[in-house]
C-alpha cells in the first residue's frame, strides 16, 4: 500500500498570491478525484506534490519519505500527466518515449524497449509508433501523456486535468485506462468534470480558493444529501424572488421552463423531492463560504 499524507500545506506564490491555504489529505491506492472550479489551486496542489514548486510551509509525505526535504524520492517513482503538456518536440512516439525513459534511469535496453512496446499497446497506440506525436489529435496525445506518465512503473500517477477537450468516445477509453492502472498505485485526477470524479474515484476532494472544502467518498456525501435536495418548475421572473429566499445549487432551462433546485435541511412542501446525486454535492458545496 502507497501512502501520501500532505498536512497544513500552503503556497504563496512571488507575488504575494496565496494558492493553497492550509491542506491536509490523506490518499492511499486507488483513485483520488481532486473537483474544483477554474482558479480552485487544484494544478498549484498538483505541482507542489510532485516537487515543481516548493511549498511555503507543511509537510507532504509520500511512503514515510518527508518529499519536501527530499524532492528525489517522489521523482523516482513518480509519473505525472501535466495541464499543459507544451510542445512536441518532432520526433516519433516511440522515440520521444525513449526519450523519456532515459531521463527516468531506464538504463537497460532491452528493458527499456520491452516497456516502451507494451505501454503502446496499453494505450492503443502500437500502430502508431513511428508517427510523431505533435500530428496526434487530442485523445491520442493524452494517452501518450498516460503512456510516458507509466514509465519506470511509478508508484503515484498525478494526471492534471485530462480528459479537458476529449470527446465522449476518448474520454471513456481515457478514464478505463486510468482505472485499470489505479489498482496498485495512487492515482490523483483533477478535474471539473463531476461525472469523471463519480464514475471513476473511491475517494475525492472538493476545492476552492486554495481550501479543501470537502472530502470523502463520493458515494457517502451523496447520501449526506439524502431528502435535502429540492426541485421546482418557475417562470424566469420569479427568479429573484427565489434566488433571495432558498440556497439554489443549479437552475436549468428544459423546453423554456426554468427548473430550479435548491438545498434545504427542511421539507419544501410545494417542490418536488430529488434523489442527490454528486454535482448536488459539488454546486451545494461551492455555495457555502468557508
Ligand atoms: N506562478 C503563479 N504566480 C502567481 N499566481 C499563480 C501562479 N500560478 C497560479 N497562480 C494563481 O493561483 C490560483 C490557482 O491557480 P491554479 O492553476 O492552481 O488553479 P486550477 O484549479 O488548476 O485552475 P484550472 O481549472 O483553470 O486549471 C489562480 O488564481 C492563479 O491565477
Ligand atoms: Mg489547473
Amino acid at each position: 500500500m502507497n501512502t501520501l499524507s500532505i498536512k497544513d500545506l500552503t503556497l504563496t506564490y512571488k507575488n504575494g498570491f496565496q494558492a493553497i491555504k492550509n491542506i491536509s489529505l490523506e490518499i492511499e491506492n486507488g483513485m483520488f478525484g481532486l473537483l474544483g472550479p477554474n482558479g480552485a489551486g487544484k494544478s498549484s496542489l498538483m505541482k507542489t506534490i510532485v516537487g515543481l514548486q516548493k511549498p511555503t510551509s507543511g509537510s507532504i509525505v509520500f511512503n514515510e519519505t518527508n518529499i519536501v526535504k527530499t524532492p528525489g524520492y517522489i521523482k523516482q517513482n513518480l509519473g505525472f500527466l501535466p495541464q499543459d503538456f507544451g510542445v512536441y518536440p518532432k520526433v516519433s512516439a516511440y522515440d520521444l518515449l525513449e526519450h523519456i525513459a532515459i531521463l527516468k534511469g531506464i538504463t537497460h535496453s532491452k528493458e527499456r524497449k520491452q516497456q516502451i512496446l507494451n505501454l503502446l499497446e496499453k494505450v492503443n497506440l502500437s500502430d502508431f509508433r513511428n508517427k510523431e506525436v505533435h500530428t496526434f489529435s487530442g485523445g491520442m496525445k493524452q494517452r501518450f501523456g498516460v503512456a510516458q506518465a507509466l514509465l519506470g512503473s511509478p508508484k503515484i500517477i498525478i494526471v492534471d486535468e485530462p480528459t479537458a477537450g476529449l470527446d465522449p468516445e476518448e474520454r471513456n477509453r481515457f478514464n478505463s485506462l486510468l482505472n485499470d492502472i489505479s489498482q496498485e498505485v495512487i492515482v490523483i485526477l483533477s478535474t471539473h468534470l463531476v461525472e469523471d470524479v463519480r464514475n471513476l474515484c473511491s475517494e475525492m476532494a472538493v476545492m476552492d480558493h486554495g481550501r479543501i472544502l470537502r472530502k470523502g467518498k463520493p458515494g457517502k456525501l451523496i447520501a449526506e444529501l439524502e431528502n435535502k435536495i429540492w426541485s421546482k418548475p418557475i417562470h424566469k421572473n420569479e427568479w429573484e424572488n427565489y434566488n433571495s429566499h432558498y440556497e439554489i445549487i443549479s437552475r436549468q432551462l428544459i423546453e423554456r421552463e426554468m427548473h430550479i433546485t435548491v438545498f434545504s435541511h427542511d421539507p419544501l412542501p410545494d417542490f418536488n423531492p430529488v434523489n442527490p446525486l454528486l454535482e448536488h454535492v459539488y454546486f451545494h458545496t461551492l455555495t457555502q463560504k468557508p
